[in-house]
Parts: structure tokens; sequence; C-alpha cells
């Protein structure tokens, strides 16, 4: 009996009728995004996330997102497990990089799970910074709300300068300031879209104005907190027991990086726990030189 032909592969873009397919290698992988995020990556840059095809059968996906002129980041890396070590991960890559390289991106940076870091470090890419999913629970009515409501009072007293209120489309424009300064580029689009897919969005005022906001949507897993910024440990500690206390009792992931001790201290007063580490990747030039104190929560480690 003669060999079976390998498969040959084909690149192309990704299209908003291969999400249901992109959407179930993401779930392979046991990863909280949902179709709604992929479609999001997709308004973003309809032309800068990919599709991997073997035999008209979507097998590996990766997306492009730009954050301004030069910097950008590559997410949803993911190959169909039984297509896996065929040099697809790779083959998306070079295209990904081939992308952002002739859009001018100096510096490009993505979130590597400990599968994908090798993979990346034979690219060029080098470790810049380690963050950590963590793992809590809503703390709505259900379960303590008196504690969680005790520690955000004693962190952020209330006052005639200081509050927490909901935030709208008209806040947009302050958390693009306030995120630039942590993040060190602009991300408009992409706040854009997260603000409107939240199913909780706070902002702290403090009385030099904005002094953090923080977003809660939804996952396939668990609900996502973040992105989530802060002038200051209580502003971060009383954003994130807020947005947990409207949650209900379920799971919620949080990635923050471990730098932030303020943040894990927060994290760990709330009862949430490090899950799973990840290492932040930049490949060129040094990533946008943002604020890392102010920096709680990522947004998502498919975008940063
Ligand atoms: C990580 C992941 C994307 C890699 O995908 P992949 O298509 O298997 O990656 P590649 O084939 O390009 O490279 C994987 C390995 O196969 C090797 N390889 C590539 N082509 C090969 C071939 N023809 N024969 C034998 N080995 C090969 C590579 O050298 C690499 O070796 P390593 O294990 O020493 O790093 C995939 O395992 C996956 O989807 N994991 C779950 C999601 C995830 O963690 N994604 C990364 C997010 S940051």
């Amino acid at each position: 009996m003669s060999p079976i032909a390998p498969l040959s592969l084909s690149l192309r873009p990704l299209a908003p009728a291969d999400l249901p397919a992109a959407d179930a290698l993401r779930a392979a992988a046991g990863w909280n995004q949902t179709i709604e995020d992929w479609r999001l990556l997709l308004e973003l840059e309809p032309d800068g996330c990919f599709a991997a095809e073997r035999g008209e059968r979507l097998v590996g996906t990766a997306t492009t997102t730009r954050h301004g002129a030069g910097s950008a980041w590559i997410g949803m890396v993911l190959v169909d497990p039984a297509h896996r070590r065929l040099g697809i991960a790779t083959a998306l890559m070079l295209r990904c990089l081939e992308r952002l390289e002739a859009a001018g991106a100096r510096s490009v940076l993505l979130d590597a799970t400990p599968a994908g870091r090798p993979l990346y470090e034979r690219l060029g890419f080098r470790p810049v910074a380690a963050l950590a999913r963590w793992e809590g629970q809503g703390t709505g009515a259900e379960v303590g709300v008196g504690a969680v409501a005790g520690a955000a009072r004693a962190a952020w007293a209330p006052g005639p300068h200081r509050r927490l209120r909901a935030a709208g489309p008209a806040d947009l424009g302050s958390l693009v300031g306030l995120d630039q300064r942590t993040f060190g580029a602009p991300r408009e689009p992409l706040l854009r879209g997260l603000l409107g897919r939240s199913v909780r969005a706070l902002v702290a005022e403090g009385a030099g104005g904005l002094a953090g906001f923080g977003l809660l949507r939804p996952g396939s897993r668990a609900l996502y907190l973040g992105p989530l910024e802060a002038v200051s440990e209580e502003a971060g500690l009383a954003l994130a027991s807020a947005l947990l206390a409207g949650a209900g009792p379920g799971p919620v992931f949080w990635d923050i990086p471990d730098s932030n001790a303020a943040a894990r201290l927060a994290a760990e007063r709330l009862g949430f726990r490090p899950q799973r580490p990840l290492e932040r990747m930049v490949r060129g030039a040094a990533p946008p030189a943002g604020d890392a104190a102010m920096l709680f929560g990522i947004a998502d480690p498919a975008v940063g």
C-alpha cells in the first residue's frame, strides 16, 4: 500500500464564517475567550487574522492587533491537537510577523503559554515580564457581600471627591487616556470594543480626576476581569471588589503581572489564587514604556 500523501497546508485570512471552527480550536485548548472576542479581533484587524487549512479543514489560527503605529500583539495561536508538530504554528507566526513588519510595527508582543514559549523563542521573542492567571469567584448576593464590601470600604472610603460609578460610552476618552499611561501605546479601538462587550464597567473618580477603571466581560469558562488599571492600590482593590460584587457566584479569571504586588495582594484579599503562568515576550524594539504599577489586570492574553 502506498503511503498517504501529506495534506498540503494553506494560509489565508480568517473570515467571519470561520469563527465557529476557530472557536472549536479555542475550546479544545481550554481557553476562555468567546465567539464575541473572536469577532472583536476580526473587527479590529479584518485583514490581520489568519487561518491555516489542511484539506479544507481549519487546523490553526493566529491573530494580530496593532496598538498605535509602532507596537502590535499576536494572539489566538492555536493548532488542532491532531495536526501539531508539523510546523503549522510556525508558519502562522511567520505570516503574522510579515504582516506586522510591513505595517511598521517595531515591537511585537505576545503572552506565551508554557507550550508556546519554545516556539516563540526560536522566532526571536524574548521574555519581558511574568504574569499569572488568577482564579476566584464573583461575590454577588449569594457569597460574602458584607466581607468584600467591608474590604472595599476600608480601602476606598467614598467622599465628596471619591466615588465608584458605572462607566459609559462618554467615559471612553478618559479611559483611553489612563490606558495609554498604563500600557504606553494608544488602544482606543480595543477599549471601545471591550467596553461595549462588558457586563460591568466601573470607573473610580478621585480628587485629581480618573483614578482607575475596570471591566468584567463574559468568557466561555469564567467571567474575565480586565483590563483593570488604577493609580493606587486602594482604587485597584475597590474597583476589583465592586466588579466582583456584581458578578454572581460563578468563576472569574484575572491575569495579573507578577511585578504588581498591590494587584496580587488585592486578588488574595478577594479570595483569588494563581492558576497558571504566562510569559510576556517581545520581538524587536523594547515594548512601549507604560506605568506597570498601574496595571492591575491585562485586557486579554490575546491583545495585551
Ligand atoms: C503551541 C502550539 C500552537 C504549537 O503548534 P504546532 O503547530 O504544533 O507548532 P510547530 O509545529 O510550529 O512547532 C512545534 C514543535 O514541532 C516541531 N516541528 C515542526 N515541524 C516539524 C516536523 N515536520 N516534524 C517534526 N517536528 C516538527 C517544532 O520544531 C517544534 O518543536 P519543539 O516542541 O521543540 O518546540 C500548539 O501546541 C497549541 O495549539 N497548543 C495549545 C494552545 C497554546 O498553548 N498556544 C500557544 C499560545 S501562546
